[in-house]
């Protein structure tokens, strides 16, 4: 018989982009168009060389960026083909709506992918605008239409509220028409500043905290009236299509990254692979490690992250999991209406969500 093993997800990174936004940090380029091809040939190697010492089966395969719909869609098919899955795995490629064709879902489809996600941010063109975006609200539509065209079964949304100049109309506005379209699942960020980015150095353009607190209860309100229930603390979905693989990440699962940038996780340790997409392809075609650096997670490190993880899903964390000295920190949390107990599972409120960072902390 063998041992009991976590579940264990796979993820691609696709680190190009056709222009950068402003507050973006991810590991992604908008200047390197010239090395798309060998890129994506070393991590066909990549993937094959592990695959070789024995890859685990995935329940679940993410390809993101960058942005993964702008490689030909026959490299990343490919990619994507090479990985070992169990029977219903849940296959997600993070897509632009403005590079969404026919052909392009086609072919994912027919390499397996069942889910896309699309980056929408907003529905509002002064918003896009606002965010450095290209896309106008009307790619949205359509590239959800191709979706459903090419018979793909489930999607997201991804939004962001909080930019310069977005009222609470025009966020009502996005909100309600991201519903229109009748999505499985809806991601909503609070726009972050991100060191290093555009907008870290334009402070005039920075979220209010105010503001985006107000704008967090009108999304809640919108989408759970609209039978998408939310189920962590920026995720909502139609029962049955919550996403699979941040349940992984969530629940402390194995997963294992490909790609520059990419992160990588087993049993405690955490590695990621170097930054750069040239490094990377050097690295891989020398048949060297492609791993930057390493941690290792200590015992108590694990039962501090697995608090500030699960409390963060509707289940929320098991009371028993909270360590004897912070106790107390839940009664008064409780007290303070941000959180809720029940049959010794401890839940964070709709309030207590907006605080969940500052909550974690005094009970972990
Ligand atoms: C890798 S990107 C998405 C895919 C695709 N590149 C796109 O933008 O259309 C993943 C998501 O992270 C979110 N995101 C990125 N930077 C963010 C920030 N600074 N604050 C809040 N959300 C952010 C966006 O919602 C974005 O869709
Ligand atoms: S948000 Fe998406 S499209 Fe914009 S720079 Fe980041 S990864 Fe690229």
């Amino acid at each position: 018989m063998t041992a009991w093993q976590p579940e264990f997800g796979v993820y691609i990174h696709v680190p190009f982009c056709s222009r950068r936004c402003d507050y973006c940090a991810f590991a992604t380029w908008d200047d390197k168009a010239s090395i798309i091809d060998e890129y994506m040939d070393a991590l066909a190697l990549e993937i094959r060389r592990a695959v070789d010492s024995g890859l685990r089966n995935a329940v679940s395969v993410f390809v993101g960026g960058g942005t993964p719909s702008l490689v030909p869609a026959e490299a990343l098919a490919r990619a994507v083909s090479l990985v070992p899955i169990v029977d219903g795995a849940e296959i997600t490629v993070e897509c632009n709506p403005d590079n969404v064709t026919d052909s392009l879902l086609r072919t994912y489809r027919d390499a397996g992918v069942n889910r896309i996600s699309l980056g929408v941010q907003s529905m509002v063109p002064h918003v896009l605008a606002s965010l450095g975006r290209e896309h106008n609200p009307d790619n949205v539509t359509n590239a959800v239409e191709t979706i459903r065209a090419v018979g793909i079964p489930t999607f997201n949304l991804d939004l962001i509220y909080g930019a310069h100049g977005e009222s609470i109309a025009d966020w009502e506005e996005t909100v309600h028409a991201a519903l229109a379209l009748d999505p499985p699942h809806v991601s909503a960020y609070a726009l972050t500043v991100e060191a290093g980015t555009p907008l870290s150095g334009d402070r005039a353009r920075h979220p209010d905290d105010d503001d985006q607190a107000d704008k967090y209860p009108i999304v809640d309100a919108i989408l759970e009236s609209g039978g998408r229930a939310n189920y962590e603390i920026s995720n909502w979905a139609r029962p049955g299509h919550e996403s699979r693989h941040n349940g992984l990440y969530w629940a402390q699962s194995d997963y294992r990254g490909f790609g520059c940038a990419a992160h990588s996780h087993a049993a405690g340790r955490r590695w990621w692979n170097v930054r750069t997409p040239e490094r990377y392809v050097e690295l891989v075609r020398h048949d060297d490690s492609t791993e930057a650096a390493f941690e290792q997670l200590t015992a108590e490190q694990v039962a501090a992250e697995r608090v500030q993880l699960a409390i963060r899903r509707r289940e929320g964390v098991a009371r028993g999991d909270i360590s004897s000295a912070k106790q107390e920190e839940i009664d008064v949390f409780v007290n303070e209406g941000l959180l809720v107990v029940e049959s010794d599972r401890v839940m964070l409120t709709q309030r207590g969500r907006l605080l969940a960072n500052a909550i974690t902390i005094r009970l972990t």
